[in-house]
């Protein structure tokens, strides 16, 4: 009990694994994809390249991902589901099924890790449409990941400028190190099991509000706050309550996420929403503000998730849709990360420090104990 091991709660600060697929630079705001800067990779790349790089190590001069056709069972175990059931949840349920009728298996290989992630656009969009009252319809193999998920969801092609949006979204949100839900998968993996498995538990961390539930609160908290004439006395006084402000804060930038600038500049070519772009950059100079007069001594600054909801909401995606939407484009790193950690192939196991009660006895063994004297 009297453990002089150095301990780190929630992990913070300390390396558990080597990867080379981003690397993260907090203090300066830059995230590089096996070498490549973020913006150049949105710029001028594709989200099918970005799986491939960080499935194969190459960037492939051209790359394509269309949505895949869900097996029968697939779409009964949705059909399961009340229309009322969280998506991630959902999400979930698609890829466990999923993994369980296509008899994945441990190792994971990049063919897995194009199959899963064509298939999870396919699923959420199905669980779209059923929780509506209508049928899901089959992918179309001309489109693209993004432009597929769209034409899935809503039975209609999306337009151009919408599909290119959601496209920079999912690159963005493609992978970023040692994060909760990657975590998770790579635990999963270490213990041998399969691909499926591990992004369904991936999801289920994902899920979690501090991790990927923060653009649908970004929404709500900008809804709440009414205008930026009223934000400050929103922000201080949900700061003044504890709260904490959504979008704002990361456990390695203490700069500006360069995924929000990236965003951003996305969120900018959207005409459908200006005005609340508007609003957002003026709210964020403010929030920007108050956090930085609240907490002196500890950077907090705008993350990925703020700009993601405004672009979001430009590609007409509904709040309650958008953590799992966010875990389609992160099902890239997820599976690179699979991939990764089998080859490293260590059984990820930390320890904990007891800090329950000293040796003790049950009332009946004492009592046996005193009866035996
Ligand atoms: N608003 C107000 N206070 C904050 C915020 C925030 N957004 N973020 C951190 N703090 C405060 C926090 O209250 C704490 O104060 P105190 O020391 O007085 O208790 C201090 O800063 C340190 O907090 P922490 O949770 O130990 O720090 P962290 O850097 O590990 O937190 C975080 C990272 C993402 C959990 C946190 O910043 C947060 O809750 N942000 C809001 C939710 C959000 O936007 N999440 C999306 C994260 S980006 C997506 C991704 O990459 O996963």
């Amino acid at each position: 009990m009297d453990d002089q091991r150095p301990y780190s709660p929630g992990l913070k600060g300390v390396i558990a694994g080597e990867t080379s697929l981003a690397f993260i630079d907090g203090a300066k705001g830059r995230l590089l994809y096996r070498g490549y800067p973020i913006g150049e990779v949105v710029e001028h790349g594709t989200y099918a390249q970005v799986c491939e790089l960080l499935w194969t190590g190459e960037w492939p001069a051209h790359a394509e991902l269309a949505c895949a056709v869900l097996p029968r069972g697939v779409v009964e175990a949705l059909r399961q589901l009340p229309a009322t059931a969280n998506a991630m949840d959902a999400l979930r349920t698609g890829v466990a099924a999923w993994g369980a009728i296509e008899g994945i298996a441990y190792p994971p290989t990049p063919d897995q890790a194009r199959r899963l992630t064509a298939t999870s656009p396919s699923i959420l969009a199905a669980f779209g449409r059923l929780r509506e009252g209508r049928e899901p319809i089959a992918p179309d193999p001309s489109l693209n990941l993004a432009a597929g998920f769209l034409y899935q969801l809503r039975g209609e092609k999306p337009d151009a400028a919408g599909a290119k949006a959601l496209e920079a979204y999912f690159m963005v949100g493609a992978e970023h190190g040692f994060n909760a839900s990657t975590f998770t998968a790579r635990v999963i993996t270490s213990t041998h099991s399969d691909m499926a498995s591990a992004v369904a538990g991936a999801i289920g961390a994902l899920k979690g509000p501090l991790h990927g539930g923060a653009p649908s609160e970004v929404v709500n908290q900008l809804h709440e706050m009414g205008s930026p004439e009223q934000a400050e006395a929103w922000i201080r006084g949900a700061l003044d309550r504890g709260e904490r402000l959504m979008g704002f804060g990361h456990r390695v930038y203490r700069a500006y996420d360069p995924r929000a600038a990236a965003l951003r500049k996305v969120a900018e070519g959207l005409s459908s929403v200006a005005d609340w772009l508007q609003t957002a950059v003026a709210v964020e100079e403010i929030a920007l503000r108050v956090l930085k007069e609240y907490k002196p001594d500890y950077p907090i600054m705008t993350n990925v998730e703020y700009y993601a909801a405004a672009v979001l909401q430009g590609v007409g995606l509904p709040p309650n849709l958008f953590p799992s939407i966010f875990a389609l484009g992160r099902h890239a790193g997820w599976t690179a990360h699979c991939i990764e950690q089998a080859s490293a192939d260590v059984l990820i196991r930390p320890d904990m420090r007891y800090v329950g009660p000293a040796e003790r006895h049950l009332p009946v063994a004492a009592a046996g104990a005193t009866a035996a004297h």
